[in-house]
């Protein structure tokens, strides 16, 4: 499968009679669904159109180092990237967005992201909705700061990039409010926080429930009925919303409150048209394959804080450098990797803990076992002051160096971040503990 992506810039109307300049991959705000099946070899001609530098990471993909679009994979303006992948993993509603160091959070704001499906026999063989924007539809949420000339303001300053830079207007699918027009049936909303910085609770007008079918990676062994679905920047969740029996004069809507304070309405949803198939809300979805906790090799321990030096964005007190590997991992080990989040006083903020190249497995929150909306494949958890998750982790496939941090983005480009090295038999240490000199940049 051959695809291409061009980082542009271009302008949408975001407010009418006042048109926003924006970036875009293939169009003008976000990008297309990139749709694959495992097992599939993937080949994509990422040129950069715009006038700096930027990447293209697969949020979520298993994916050998070099081609996994991280800040070492850094595409000059006018150039082109090719990664070529096969597609080895389960189902889920993966993403793309861009990644340079310490810049990720910008370019993202000014609209380059998109959505990247797998799937596989079992999504197949689920009797859930899979008609793409009809019944199984994408929706990225983001909330923007809109100024009266229609321009996106990007300006955080220090306390924002502490405390977070909420926006005025919540775009759904890079549009103000949108109308989701959809059959009076069972249908499936592919949710992505893909904010800076915002921790969204979702909730449905009238308390109406939701039925959470999947997480980062993939299907969880169950639905899970909520009423509300907490989202942190970079989590997806997909869920089922029943629609049967609802009058196309009584429409719902989709909110958010974010976490600084505020809520602002995603979209509605009018039920406009008869259900075409007789789909309902399925007992059981797919087994996970548990990650085996007694064959863990080694426990790693990451604090995440804002306390360091000067009031420092850190993991295990350190800030994030290019040329420094944190962790080195042993190919083929299964490691328990501890996250907390502290802070002091005014410095307890919500943090996050991503790590590229895998999905891992959520043992405990606090001490107790994960609620079951974290008991499937996660490539982002959410840690609350005080929070201390113990994950799971697998590492196979593939040697190299990956990043894991925070995906509050702000706190991202300001250090919260770091890198692991999964390091194959035989293969001697760097004396100068760098990273590989070979970003996979083709001119
Ligand atoms: Cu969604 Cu390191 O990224
Ligand atoms: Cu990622
Ligand atoms: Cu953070």
């Amino acid at each position: 499968m051959l695809l291409a992506l061009e980082a542009r810039p271009g302008t949408v109307e975001l407010v009418a009679g006042r048109p926003t300049a924006s970036l875009g991959y293939n169009g003008p705000i976000l990008g297309p669904t990139i749709r694959v099946r495992r097992g599939d070899s993937v080949r994509i001609a990422v040129r950069n159109g715009l006038s700096e530098d930027t990447t293209v990471h697969w949020h979520g993909l298993h994916v050998p180092a070099a081609m996994d679009g991280g800040p070492h994979q850094a595409i000059r303006a006018g150039e082109t990237w090719r990664p070529e992948f096969v597609v080895d993993q389960e189902a889920a509603t993966l993403w793309y967005h861009p990644h340079l160091f310490e810049k990720t959070a910008e370019q993202a704001y000014r609209g380059l992201g998109g959505l990247f499906v797998v799937d596989d026999e079992v999504s197949d063989r689920l009797p859930l909705p899979r008609s793409y924007g009809l019944d199984d539809i994408p929706v990225i949420l983001q909330d923007r700061r809109i100024g009266q000339d229609g321009q996106l303001r990007y300006g955080p300053a220090m306390p924002d990039v502490m405390h977070g830079y909420p926006g005025n207007v919540l775009l759904a699918n890079g549009a103000i409010e949108p109308v989701l027009r959809v059959p009076a049936s069972v249908v499936r909303l592919r949710l992505l926080n893909g904010s800076s910085s915002s921790v969204y609770r979702l909730t449905l007008s009238e308390g109406l429930r939701m039925h959470q079918v999947a997480s980062d990676g993939g299907y969880l062994e169950r639905p899970v009925e909520l009423e509300a679905v907490v989202l942190s920047p970079g989590e997806r969740a997909e869920v089922l919303v029943d629609l049967r029996g609802r009058p196309a004069a009584s429409p719902l809507s989709l909110e958010a409150e974010l976490f600084q304070g505020g809520r602002l309405r995603a979209l509605s949803i009018v039920a406009s048209r008869p259900a075409a198939t007789a789909v309902s809300i399925p007992a059981a979805l797919a087994p996970i394959a548990r990650i085996d906790a007694s064959a863990a090799e080694r426990v790693r321990s990451f604090v995440l804080s804002t306390m360091g030096p000067g009031g420092q964005l850190t993991i295990n007190g350190r800030h994030a450098d290019m040329h420094r590997v944190d962790e080195r991992v042993r190919l083929g080990a299964t490691e328990i990797w501890e996250v907390s989040n502290r802070g002091m006083g005014m410095m307890q903020v919500p943090h996050s803990f991503h790590m590229h190249n895998v999905q891992f497995q959520v043992l405990s929150l606090n001490g107790a076992p994960p609620p079951a909306t974290l008991s499937g494949r996660k490539d982002t958890v959410l840690l609350w002051p005080g929070d201390a998750v113990r994950l799971i982790v697998a590492f196979e496939d593939y040697t190299g160096v990956y990043m894991y941090h925070c995906h509050l983005l702000e706190h991202e480009d300001f250090g919260m971040m770091g890198q692991f090295e999964v390091e194959g038999p035989g293969l001697a240490q760097s004396a100068h503990g760098g990273p590989p000199a070979t970003p996979a940049r083709i001119p």
